[in-house]
C-alpha cells in the first residue's frame, strides 16, 4: 500500500494517508509510522471509523499500553470504555452530556493547560492516539507545541542551563490548577511526584527536546518562585505561534503525538451543548531516560 504525508505546519505535524488503522499492523507500516513521527511527531491519520478494540489493538505495535487507572481511579473506577482507554470525552456512561457539576468536568479543564500526558508517571509516555468519535461543528481544537524547535531556538546560555536542569512533576499540581480540588491523600501516596530532566534526546529521531507541562511543579535547586518564574518563561518560549500547530477535528481523525518532544492543551467550547466523545490509546517507554541528563 502507498503512504502518502501531507505536511500541516512549517516545522511539524503532518497528515498520512493509506495507513489504515486495523487489529494487525503490517511490519512495514509500523516503520513508516514509526519514521513519520520521528520527523513530525504529530501524526494525523483521517477517516479512520473505527471500534474501541480495533483502536486498543492497534496501540500494542508501538509500544507497551498504559492503563488510564489514576483518572479512572477518581471516578469510583467506572468507566464507560475497555482496559487501555482513556476517556477524554465529555460524555458520561450513558454517552450523554455530563452535568454541568460532574467531577470530570473540572479534571478536564486541566487539559487546557499545556501539558505532556502521564508526565507524572515514572516512565514517561511515548505516544498519545487521540480518537474523535463526536466531534463539534467548530471550535475545540487541540493544539500541539514542537518542543525540539523551541529547545533548538534557545539561546546557547539557556541550553546549557536547561541541560543540567531536572524538574519535579507532580500529578495533583496540575489538577488542581484546573480547579479540581477533590485530590485525596490516598491519590496523592499512589502517585508521588516524580523527576524528569528538562531536557532529553528523544530516541529514533535523536534530536534533543525540552520536557515540561502542567505538573511541572518545581526544578531542583530552585525556590518555588524562582522556579514558577523559569517555568513561565521557558512555557511561553515553546508555546510562541511559529511552535503551534492547532488541529481542527473532524469525526474518524486518530491524531498521534509524541509526548516526549511536543506539548499540547485543549481549546474551549460550549460543552453543555456539544457532544464531544475523544478516546484515547496511550503507549509508553520501556524505561526512564536518564542518560539524557547532563
Ligand atoms: C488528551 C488531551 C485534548 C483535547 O486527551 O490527552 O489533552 O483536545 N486532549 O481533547
Ligand atoms: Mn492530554
Amino acid at each position: 500500500m502507498a503512504f502518502g504525508v501531507e505536511e500541516l505546519h512549517p516545522i511539524f505535524a503532518a497528515r498520512v494517508t493509506g495507513l489504515p488503522v486495523t487489529a494487525d499492523v503490517e511490519p512495514d507500516a509500523v516503520e513508516f509510522l514509526e519514521d513519520a513521527m520521528a520527523k513530525y511527531a504529530v501524526v494525523v491519520l483521517p477517516a479512520q471509523f473505527i471500534d474501541d478494540q480495533t483502536q486498543v489493538e492497534f496501540a500494542k505495535f508501538f509500544g507497551p499500553r498504559e492503563t488510564p487507572a489514576v483518572a479512572t481511579s477518581l471516578f469510583g473506577n467506572k468507566t464507560r470504555l475497555p482496559k487501555y482507554l482513556f476517556d477524554a470525552s465529555n460524555v458520561g456512561m450513558d454517552g450523554e452530556i455530563l452535568p454541568a457539576d460532574h467531577p470530570r468536568r473540572a479534571i478536564r479543564k486541566g487539559d487546557l493547560n499545556w501539558h505532556s500526558d502521564a508526565s507524572f508517571n515514572p516512565v514517561p509516555t511515548k505516544w498519545s492516539m487521540l480518537h474523535g468519535r463526536i466531534v463539534p461543528p467548530h471550535g475545540a481544537n487541540t493544539e500541539f507545541c514542537d518542543m525540539r524547535a523551541a529547545y533548538d531556538a534557545l539561546s546557547l546560555a539557556m541550553k546549557a542551563k536547561v541541560d543540567r536542569m531536572v524538574a519535579l512533576h507532580v500529578w495533583w499540581h496540575s489538577r488542581e490548577k484546573g480547579g479540581f480540588d477533590q485530590v485525596t491523600e490516598a491519590q496523592r501516596q499512589a502517585n508521588p511526584p516524580v523527576y524528569h530532566p528538562v531536557a532529553r534526546t528523544v530516541a529514533r529521531s535523536n534530536r534533543k527536546a525540552l520536557y515540561l507541562g502542567a505538573p511541572v511543579k518545581s526544578i531542583v535547586g530552585m525556590s518555588d518562585a524562582e522556579s514558577a518564574e523559569l517555568i513561565e518563561e521557558l512555557t511561553a518560549h515553546c508555546t510562541q505561534a511559529q511552535f503551534v500547530y492547532s488541529h481542527f477535528w473532524h469525526a474518524g481523525d486518530l491524531v498521534i503525538w509524541d509526548n516526549r518532544c511536543t506539548m499540547h492543551r485543549a481549546t474551549p467550547f460550549d460543552d453543555m451543548l456539544y457532544k464531544r466523545d475523544m478516546r484515547r490509546t496511550t503507549v509508553v517507554e520501556y524505561a526512564p531516560n536518564w542518560a539524557a541528563v547532563g
